[in-house]
């Protein structure tokens, strides 16, 4: 009898023991970005990271691994789909080889200034294109800012569309980029910002082009001399969840990601365009930099109309009209 009452007790102890260690139940994501610590991208993952494990109090941690360390922006979406990683934020050019769509937003020189970015991101045109990844492995949260992207090249400042001819510029990899360069009749040369570094330095590629955020924290200024202020495409970053990931949560750990990723939106977006305003002062000390004409903005416009048009016809014609009305 005292035999069968210890065994009850400790049933019930080892019953106890399992419910609390399944209340508590911890679970660990992983999140990578593919730019330093000091850029709005990892940052805002921080800061998401934060919120996230402060609303579930404890029980969801995001590990942050910054800088490219577990892949590129392509390698990175794939492992998010598969599930082994959680979370990523590439930017929408990336997103285009999952859906075209996407290349709305890359268009160039279609936004003026961010409010005119926010007002189609958050709006009908956003909306449907983060709700576009769910049947591709992707649970999309929210659009960060990656921000207006110029040019830098170690050959000459480029002042005019003829001063683009012929430079090796590289590029995300995705076809509209591509297509941009060689429209202005430089040579597109497509590969992952993790490679770019070494590339600038080595001379295998003249330039690049990316936000100020992107030239000074990659430290691109150590390998370029001349920073050409064309802002010829607006760049935004998807805030990515694995789907396979979100589908293992229950309801109340998902709408904590969902919250955080609100909050962290806010935060991400005012960093990134504080920065970019910061750091061009930063810049102005360790490259030459020079401004683009409207003239001459307006000049590589028009040689890239075919392009811009081509797209426009290619993308969904509704999602085309509800950009035009945004603007
Ligand atoms: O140039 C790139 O690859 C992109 O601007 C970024 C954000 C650095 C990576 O997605």
């Amino acid at each position: 009898m005292k035999a069968f009452k210890t065994t009850v007790t400790s049933a019930i102890a080892l019953c106890l023991m399992m419910s609390s260690s399944m209340a508590t139940a911890e679970i660990t994501a992983r999140m990578g970005t593919s730019l330093p610590d000091s850029h709005p991208q990892t940052l805002g993952a921080q800061y998401f990271s934060k919120l996230v494990n402060e609303k579930s109090d404890g029980e969801i941690t995001i590990q942050v691994f910054s800088n490219g360390i577990l892949g590129n922006d392509v390698n990175m979406t794939s492992m998010l789909q598969s599930g082994t990683l959680q979370f990523t934020v590439p930017s929408t050019a990336t997103l285009a080889s999952l859906n075209s769509d996407f290349s709305i937003i890359s268009l160039p020189f279609q936004f003026s200034n961010e409010a005119q970015a926010d007002e189609v991101l958050d709006g009908d045109v956003g909306k449907s294109l983060l709700d576009s990844l769910n049947n591709k492995g992707l649970s999309a949260l929210a659009f960060w800012e990656n921000g207006f992207r110029h040019i830098t090249n170690s050959r000459r400042p480029i002042n005019s569309l003829d001063d683009l001819k012929g430079l090796k510029i590289r590029t995300m990899q995705n076809d509209l980029y591509i297509g941009l360069f060689n429209g202005l009749n430089a040579n597109a040369v497509p590969m992952p910002v993790t490679e770019l570094f070494t590339a600038l330095e080595t001379h295998t590629v003249d330039g690049q082009e990316n936000p100020y955020t992107v030239i000074n924290t990659a430290r691109f200024f150590e390998v370029q001399k001349y920073l050409s202020r064309t802002a010829h495409a607006y760049d935004a970053l998807v805030l990515l969840a694995s789907k396979p990931f979100m589908d293992s949560l229950n309801e109340t750990q998902r709408q904590i990601i969902h919250e955080a990723a609100q909050e962290a939106t806010t935060y991400q977006r005012a960093e990134s365009r504080r920065l970019n305003n910061e750091l061009l002062a930063e810049l102005e000390k360790k490259m030459e930099i020079n401004e683009v004409s409207e003239d001459e903005r307006d000049r590589m416009g028009s040689s890239l109309q075919p392009l811009i048009e081509r797209y426009q016809n290619e993308l969904d014609s509704g999602l085309v009209e509800d950009f035009k009305q945004a603007l």
